[in-house]
């Protein structure tokens, strides 16, 4: 009888659930175009006994696999051979305690932990996804590929696509993505087309010109991507000494991330390497806000995967009917139509997951405050903070409660928004450049 592989492709609809072989490459279940999940045989793979076995691996850090902060954890994304893995030494990422913003927010000490993905190589956590789906891309044997994206996720696909050998085209909307993401893109070779639309559009777009074309998708429609992202959980827990946080809080776009988040503990759940599942906080931007009207006002649920399509549908004519297109200042999550939402509801139920939204102004007090008392981060990425500040007003998380704040993109990628937020005056923390005369007896009275 044949060997079960380690790994396969199931529809996460429970009324399809058809598998299918990693050796292929689908970004829709081919029977009924709902979500792809990436299962394993655990039966047939060598996982450790506990979390803290990990550890061995870094003394031989020399090796690239162990080296990486996705492939060191790859018993627990065990899809692909090592031979096609492409890795660039992502994932050395930090996990920083940090009291002063903690206890500014009103957390008690030793209390709130900041996960700085800015540190991947090219500046978010979108490289934990690239690693594995362009390690997935090499198996097939994928020459070319293609993604739509609010910035991050294009610098990270011109930046392996180059590494893998594989031309690349990136869509993202016109005037609708920080220039330092622009540049990246650029500077990394990308094919880059603007559309005259939203990221939503780009979307919808991307994957027409994929099916057109056979190209491979690497936005997180593709399951792949999201077994990278689930190493970000592992190293929280490592950095904690292999304890698991009271809570993760992180920003939420196309919700790949917290769709990742929920599988990684469930999976650790199954296995038996933590005996305590986090509660997540998932945190939108007001102006794209999807998420949070979806599950708090109109009570849509994962309810097994028998998720109730006509809410999804009904609001998505309504925006349409208003002619909608989301606006933040936190432009990554500038998305009203996130592909992963179904597996984000899973997430939620078995994290006990909440849902907030947050202001601009919120985001970029916090992104102050983040970039005063910690490493600093885009502002996408400081809606988790603004999300906790929020959450410990409304007594939902506790000051005495371990939480981890996802920090997911680096500081430099969108300069606009923070030199905007310091010179216009207008916000909390803002930190006004002087103007000074070239003159030292002025200059120094200046400074007092
Ligand atoms: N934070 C940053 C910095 C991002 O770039 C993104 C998504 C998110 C948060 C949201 O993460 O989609 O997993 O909920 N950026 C994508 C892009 C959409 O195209 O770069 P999510």
């Amino acid at each position: 009888m044949a060997e079960k592989p380690k790994a396969y492709q199931k529809c996460i609809n429970p009324d399809c659930g058809a598998e299918f072989s990693c050796a292929e490459a689908f970004f829709k279940c081919p029977k009924c175009g709902d979500l792809l999940d990436i299962q394993y045989n655990w039966d047939q793979i060598d996982t450790p006994k506990k979390l803290a076995d990990f550890s061995k691996r870094w003394a031989t850090k020399n090796n690239r696999l162990d080296f990486s902060g996705v492939w060191r954890f790859r018993e627990l994304l065990d899809f692909c051979g090592d031979n096609f893995k492409v890795s660039i030494g992502e994932g050395q990422t930090l996990l920083q305690q940090n009291d002063m913003l903690g206890e500014f927010i009103g957390m008690k000490a030793g209390k709130l932990y900041l996960q700085y993905e800015g540190l991947n190589p090219s500046g978010s956590f979108k490289d934990n996804g690239m690693t594995a789906a362009f390690s997935h891309a090499k198996m097939v044997g994928a020459k070319s590929c293609a993604c739509a994206s609010t910035g991050n996720t294009s610098a990270a696909v011109a930046l392996y696509a180059h590494h893998s050998g594989m031309k690349c085209t990136v869509f993202i909307g016109s005037g609708r993505i920080a220039f330092g993401k622009l540049s990246q893109a650029m500077d990394y070779g990308a094919n880059t087309i603007q559309i005259m639309g939203d990221f939503d559009d780009c979307m919808k777009q991307v994957q027409a010109v994929c099916t057109e074309l056979k190209l491979y998708l690497l936005n997180s429609l593709n399951p792949f991507r999201l077994e990278g992202q689930k190493t970000i959980m592992y190293r929280i827990i490592e950095g904690l000494g292999w304890n698991v946080p009271d809570w993760i809080v992180v920003p939420g776009g196309n919700l790949g991330n917290s769709s990742a988040f929920g599988k990684a503990f469930a999976e650790l759940k199954h296995l038996g390497l933590i005996n305590k599942i986090p509660r997540l906080a998932i945190i939108n931007a007001t102006g794209a806000d999807t998420l949070t009207e979806l599950v708090n006002n109109r009570n849509l649920k994962w309810n097994g995967g028998r998720i109730d399509n006509k809410i999804i549908n009904d609001f998505y004519t309504e925006l349409t009917a208003k002619n909608f297109s989301p606006h933040t200042c936190a432009s990554a999550i500038e998305i009203s139509r996130p592909v992963n939402l179904k597996k984000c509801l899973r997430a939620i139920e078995l994290c006990n997951g909440v849902v907030r939204a947050v202001s601009d102004q919120a985001i970029t007090d916090a992104k102050a405050l983040i970039g005063k008392y910690g490493l600093g981060c885009e502002p996408a990425s400081a809606a988790s903070v603004a999300g906790l500040e929020l959450l410990l007003a409304e007594k939902i998380i506790k000051p005495d409660e371990t939480v981890a704040c996802v920090l997911t993109g680096h500081c430099l990628k969108d300069p606009n928004v923070t030199v905007n937020y310091h010179k216009e005056k207008g916000g909390k923390f803002s930190n006004p450049p002087v103007e000074s005369p070239n003159d030292l007896e002025q200059i120094i009275k200046l400074m007092s």
